[in-house]
């Protein structure tokens, strides 16, 4: 049997495509030992945090080596198996990276019920985007009736549960996007009402004056994007408001540790006794099944929505990684193979 792989091989100094990868195939045993079992993917995740550890330096952990398959969260049904845990067909979630085929230790491997959501879903609502979108607001925003909630990558995989979530807490919410399709698609469909393109404004003090025109202040900024929208969020900023750091994706192509890209405008939080804090999905992940008791009735009921933009083909894994660069997605980005 043939694996097909996307190997991780030159790190990219600003955008990210196939020319940092190597596309190879080789032969894959299937003869497997007890509790190994055989994957094929089906559906594969591309995530902006790839592109942070692409970086030579270290993040949350060291940066992803290179020569090695590009390591993702995949959808993907058993072929064969050694465990009794697992049998033929089985759907699972498995974090195999970028190939079409992999052998796992049962351990590794999570079991999905497609009767109770779509498969997909483990890669974006009910899987890591969804545990960053509810505890990074839950537990870090702490979100009360009549907040001011301003969430940006708003139409993206966390930024559309963020502002939904925001609203069921009763907030008022202001979600920013790069696309009036994608404000439309807020309003439209997720009910918010308040929505800012940051590409129809001039720079920070533009977009700061239409942000000062929908609210007198905010109290909760979940910050998706960094750069000059948290410039001119920052000064808005309520008394004790809570600024979450969940994503700088604006800074991500561009070398995280220049030093122009320093925090700004701190005395503002001096001020206001406002708090900064980075939340990261890894830390919750013991509480994944409490997420689920949480958000799955509420995909279920309606109450909750979700988009994906599914890219078919294997082969357009790197070009799709760079799609969230240029936001040619709405909700969360995922390949079919
Ligand atoms: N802390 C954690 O554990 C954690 C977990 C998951 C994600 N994140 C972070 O959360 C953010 C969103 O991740 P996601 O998976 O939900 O991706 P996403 O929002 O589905 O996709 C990324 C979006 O970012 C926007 N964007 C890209 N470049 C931008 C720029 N230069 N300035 C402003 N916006 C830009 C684009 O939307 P527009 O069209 O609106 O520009 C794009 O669609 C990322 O920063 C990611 O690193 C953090």
């Amino acid at each position: 049997m043939k694996n097909t792989q996307w190997i991780y091989r030159k790190r990219p100094l600003a955008q990210v495509g196939a020319e940092h990868y190597e596309l190879i195939s080789q032969e894959i045993a299937d003869d497997l030992a007890k509790n190994e079992v055989l994957i094929e993917a089906k559906y594969i995740s591309v995530d902006p945090y790839m592109r942070i550890q692409q970086a030579e330096s270290s993040s949350w952990e060291a940066p992803h080596p290179l020569d090695c398959v590009q390591g993702s969260g995949v959808v993907a049904s058993v072929l064969k198996s050694k465990s009794d845990a697992f049998n033929e067909g089985d759907w699972v979630y498995a974090y195999s990276g970028w190939q079409t085929h992999a052998i796992m230790h049962a351990a590794e491997l999570t079991k999905l019920n497609p009767q109770q959501a779509p498969v997909t879903t483990a890669l974006g609502v009910l899987g890591m985007p969804g545990r960053t979108a509810w505890f990074g607001l839950t537990e870090a925003g702490k979100p009360k009736a009549g907040d001011t909630v301003v969430v940006s990558a708003a139409a993206g995989a966390v930024g559309s549960l963020v502002v939904q979530f925001a609203k069921l807490h009763g907030a008022k919410v202001i979600g920013i996007t790069g696309s009036d399709n994608k404000n439309r698609w807020l309003s439209e469909e997720l009910g918010i009402a308040h929505t800012l393109n940051y590409k129809r404004f001039n720079g920070a003090k533009d977009f700061a004056l239409a942000l000062k025109e929908l609210t007198d202040g905010v109290d909760i900024y979940f910050d998706n994007v960094g750069g000059w929208i948290t410039d001119a969020i920052i000064p808005q900023i309520n008394l004790r408001g809570r600024i979450i750091i969940c994503g700088q994706i604006s800074q991500y192509n561009g070398g995280l540790d220049r030093v122009e890209l320093s925090p700004r405008f701190l005395h503002h939080l001096l001020y206001k006794r406002a708090t900064v804090q980075g939340i990261l999905a890894r830390d919750y992940i013991h509480r994944h099944d409490e997420m689920l008791r949480v958000v799955a009735p509420m995909i279920k009921s309606g109450l909750l929505k979700y988009t994906e933009t599914m890219v078919q083909g294997f082969e357009q894994l790197p070009h799709a990684l760079n799609m969230l660069f240029t936001g040619d997605n709405v909700g969360k980005m995922i390949v079919a193979v």
